[in-house]
């Protein structure tokens, strides 16, 4: 047995915020309420943690990680992607598929479920390719990943370019309740692009991917599912324009969930000047007018959840001129304060902070957790929401620093993780 003594239990999925003790027996909430830890007998068979001054909250969950096995383990595996994820407060992870080489089949879905259960910690829940080696061309056997464990498929990295593909693709998927999650990127419009394109590409002297490249994508999607109705989902949403076009489908009822990163709710294109690749990433940073529709769209349930894209780069792809680097940026281990931040300022209120972070991505998945009720996975995380700490090789558990946040002191960290009522982490 395990309880977590008074601390802030926030339980978006029916709206609890108290102080409140969580009782946690054979993996599973048992028991929740003030005073309720205080029943229960003092001894070595119950393992005590004092919460008081943190939140209790359901575990996160990342529908968007990069962990680089099979294929690329310099940049990131999933021994050390996991242990970044707990050390976030993730209790799960969806891991894309552009691995070396594509995960577009069993076995590979299959050896990563495998290796993630020898590692222990999180659960690993990966996504299949949509097409063979996410070239955008032949369907890939979907049934066949989703017996072996695949949520969803996604060729993430590129966007599906043919309409007829990804129109095949979404009855596919729905034939096998499967999640799309689209790279909403016309490949045209976006060629050879370095960063969003505006005033400070300009400026730059670099070529830009304009907003269209994504809207075109997310208002194409949108038509080709409204028939078909498959769980269609925008992957790292990033424009004022394809907000809005998931707000209108939604306003609809047609089938459309959206994610976040926590960067493009808080970072511009003006990062890039001084050509900084740390914020070289794929959709790129845009503008204010951008990022303030994603905190609008984010608030009002337009998004649905923030999902990290943890895209884990080593200095050989960052420490070069911005067009030779590879895009991405780590993200697990940072979302909690990041986040923090916008509950501090007033963007997001505590209890959809943790909506969007465990509740949201659990529906939107189709995942164990996201709730404190009883009987539940006992799927947690404890965080301290005053903690200061620095951005350093000395406290990222993952393999790799490419982060703008860096260097800076951040304010919130996860303390406890908990999976199935083992603590898997401890800061
Ligand atoms: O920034 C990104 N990095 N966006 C993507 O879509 C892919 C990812 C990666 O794999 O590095």
């Amino acid at each position: 047995m395990l309880i977590l003594e008074k601390g802030r239990v926030l339980d978006p999925s029916r709206g609890f915020d108290e102080e409140a003790d969580v009782v946690i027996e054979g993996g599973r909430i048992s028991e929740v309420g003030r005073g309720a830890g205080a029943r229960h007998p003092k001894n070595e068979a119950v393992r005590r943690i004092d919460a008081s001054g943190r939140w209790v909250v359901p575990g996160f969950i990342d529908l968007h990680v990069h962990l680089r096995e099979p294929g690329q383990e310099y940049k990131e595996d999933i021994a050390s992607g996991l242990r970044a994820a707990a050390a976030g407060g993730y209790v799960a992870v969806c891991p894309m598929p552009n691995t070396r080489p594509v995960n577009d089949n069993r076995a590979i879905t299959e050896q990563m479920r495998a290796r993630a259960k020898d590692v222990g910690g999180p659960r690993l829940h990966p996504f299949g390719a949509i097409t063979v080696g996410s070239k955008g061309e032949t369907l890939t056997e979907m049934a066949d990943m989703r017996d072996a464990g695949a949520i969803g498929v996604s060729d993430d990295g590129v966007c599906v370019m043919n309409a007829a593909v990804m129109r095949r693709a979404l009855e596919y998927a729905k034939t096998f309740d499967l999640l799309v999650s689209q790279h909403c990127e016309d490949h045209h419009l976006t060629a050879g692009a370095q960063m969003h394109e505006g005033h400070v590409s300009t400026s730059l002297g670099l070529r830009g991917w304009p907003r269209e490249g994504e809207d075109v994508i997310v208002a194409r999607d949108v038509i080709l599912n409204e028939r078909i109705g498959a769980r269609y989902h925008v992957a790292h949403i990033s424009t004022l324009g394809a907000a809005r076009i998931v707000r209108e489908a939604k306003a609809r009822g047609l089938s459309v969930t959206a994610e976040v990163t926590p960067h493009h709710l808080l970072l511009t294109d003006r990062e890039l000047i001084g050509y900084r690749t740390f914020c070289k990433v794929t959709p790129p940073l845009r503008e204010d007018e951008d990022v303030e529709a994603m905190r609008q769209a984010l608030r009002d349930g337009t998004i649905d959840c923030i999902a990290t894209d943890h895209a884990p780069h080593s200095s050989l792809e960052k420490d070069c001129e911005l067009s030779a680097a590879s895009p991405g940026m780590i993200g697990l281990e940072t979302t909690i304060p990041l986040l923090l931040g916008l509950v501090r300022d007033g963007v997001l209120s505590p209890l959809r902070f943790v909506e969007v972070m465990s509740t949201a991505p659990a529906r939107v998945g189709r995942l164990p957790g996201g709730s404190l009720r009883v009987g539940e996975p006992a799927d947690l995380t404890v965080l301290d929401p005053t903690l200061r700490w620095t951005v350093s090789r000395e406290t990222i558990r993952s393999k790799q620093l490419n982060s703008p946040w860096l260097g800076k002191e951040l304010v919130g960290a996860c303390t406890h993780t908990i999976v199935g009522g083992d603590v898997v982490f401890t800061r």
